[in-house]
């Protein structure tokens, strides 16, 4: 029987030195850590993830310049608006939540973020930069499945990893950080076009879904005693719920935990992580701004 990784106690911890290293820049450089969230529109899961990125930046001592535009604003309108958040001294992160509505182009929006304020790390030379191993802001969802192993004590040296799913967001970021020297796993990513994908994922020491649909993770599909990490956050139908729907991940929790050595939750498993990784890149653009180099951990 698996033990259930406890994202939320992790991301307290990460959050907690991250709310220290905030006051810490404010006592020396009389500067307050500012991030900006961009909401277009009012897709329920978006305007959730986004209150949750609120409330950790008040816990944290941050300043929060976050908008919410409407679902028909001009693809012009949101590009002006990050220009001036881009010339804006007091802003050190930007982010704008996707996905975005289809009238608006996602790679122009990222693209128009100035990498120094890019947070999310997904503009092409913070992605550039991971690449080659030079410094950049690292995505927060696979950062946040790097730290959680890494505070798990979950070996990734020498590991087999297999990931499911190769979003930009997710899977490819985290194939590159994942087979990098600090964790020096060996990498398979895994997608629509793999054939006999449960032969792969059984090879996996550590298993990481991140597809978007539940219970494609099947406890077949997994080692007896793999690391078990679920990224899905899924809405699904539940009467017995106040808000008519709960979440589940990608993976059949009940039965993995069976045969996993260390699984993921869903929620408070991945999710608090990316939140916590969030506070700290913005913690991060801050102190590259003000060229205050002491925070660390
Ligand atoms: N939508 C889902 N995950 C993310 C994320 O990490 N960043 C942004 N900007 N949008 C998202």
């Amino acid at each position: 029987m698996a033990v259930v990784i406890d994202g939320a106690e992790i991301a307290r911890r990460v959050k907690e030195r991250v709310a220290s290293g905030v006051a810490e820049l404010e006592k020396e450089k009389g500067v307050k850590a500012c991030l900006s969230v961009i909401l277009v529109g009012d897709d329920p899961a978006s305007i959730s993830y986004v209150t949750g990125k609120e409330k950790a930046l008040a816990e944290a001592g941050m300043a929060d310049r976050s908008v919410r535009l409407p679902a028909d604003v001009s693809q012009e309108e949101l590009l002006a608006l990050i220009a001036e958040l881009n010339e804006d001294d007091s802003v050190h992160g930007i982010l704008v939540q996707l996905p975005l509505p289809g009238h608006i182009d996602s790679r122009k929006v990222i693209m128009a973020i100035k990498p120094e304020k890019d947070v999310d790390g997904f503009h092409p030379v913070n992605l550039g930069n991971m690449v080659i191993g030079s410094r950049s802001f690292i995505p927060c969802t696979p950062n946040g499945v790097v730290k959680l192993l890494k505070e798990t004590g979950i070996q990734t040296d020498g590991a087999r990893a297999v990931i499911v799913g190769r979003s930009n967001i997710v899977g490819k970021p985290l194939s590159i950080l994942l087979s990098g020297r600090d964790c020096n796993s060996t990498v398979t990513l895994c997608h629509t076009g793999t054939r006999n994908l449960p032969e792969i994922t059984r090879q996996a020491d550590i298993l990481v879904a991140a597809v978007g649909r539940p219970g494609v993770i099947t406890a077949d599909m997994v080692k007896p005693g793999a690391a078990v990490i679920d990224v899905g956050v899924n809405r699904v139908p539940d009467s017995s719920k106040k808000s008519g729907f709960r979440l589940t991940g990608d993976v059949d929790f009940e039965a993995v935990k069976e045969k996993a050595s260390f699984i993921t939750p869903v929620p408070k498993g991945v999710g608090p992580m990316t939140i916590a990784m969030l506070m700290y890149n913005t913690l991060e653009a801050a102190c590259l701004a003000y060229g205050y180099d002491k925070v660390r951990f």
